[in-house]
């Protein structure tokens, strides 16, 4: 368990050390930046798929989206070589092989809950964490 849908407002995130995850909600606009509904919740597992370093949300971070060619702040963005990565996860810039790894997440009775026993391998695509991620309700 990690928290309720009530505390994850849409544009706001949930830190849990013990599952070494952090639970990201989409916004309209980050939504609509990942292909994703707007409100939709993805567990990212914190550990940078290139040597391991934990990844650190950083939303005052500024970087400018390849997608798009847009500059906008609130990025993960590995302290160790670069890698950074969008609130999906998805790897746009750095030695990462691939986009951050997420974890199986259910919500039932507005209880958010993450199975760090189910991690699944980020892809390489802009849409293959994004289409992870599940609205509650
Ligand atoms: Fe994250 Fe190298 S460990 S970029």
């Amino acid at each position: 368990f990690v928290g309720t849908v009530d505390q994850l407002k849409p544009g706001s995130f949930l830190r849990n050390l013990d599952a070494k995850t952090w639970v990201m909600r989409f916004d309209a606009t980050q939504a609509a930046r990942e292909s994703a509904p707007e409100g939709a919740i993805i567990a990212l597992y914190q550990k940078c798929p290139h040597l391991g370093c934990t990844v650190p949300w950083r939303p005052e971070f500024s970087w400018t989206d390849p997608r798009s060619g847009e500059t906008y702040q609130g990025w993960f963005r590995c302290p160790c070589h670069g890698s950074t990565y969008t609130v999906s996860g998805f790897r746009v810039f750095g030695p990462a092989p691939r986009s951050m790894d997420t974890f199986a997440l259910t919500i039932a009775n507005g209880n958010i809950t993450v199975d760090t026993g189910k991690i699944k391998q980020g892809g390489t695509g802009p849409t293959d964490n994004s289409s992870r991620a599940i609205l509650p309700g």
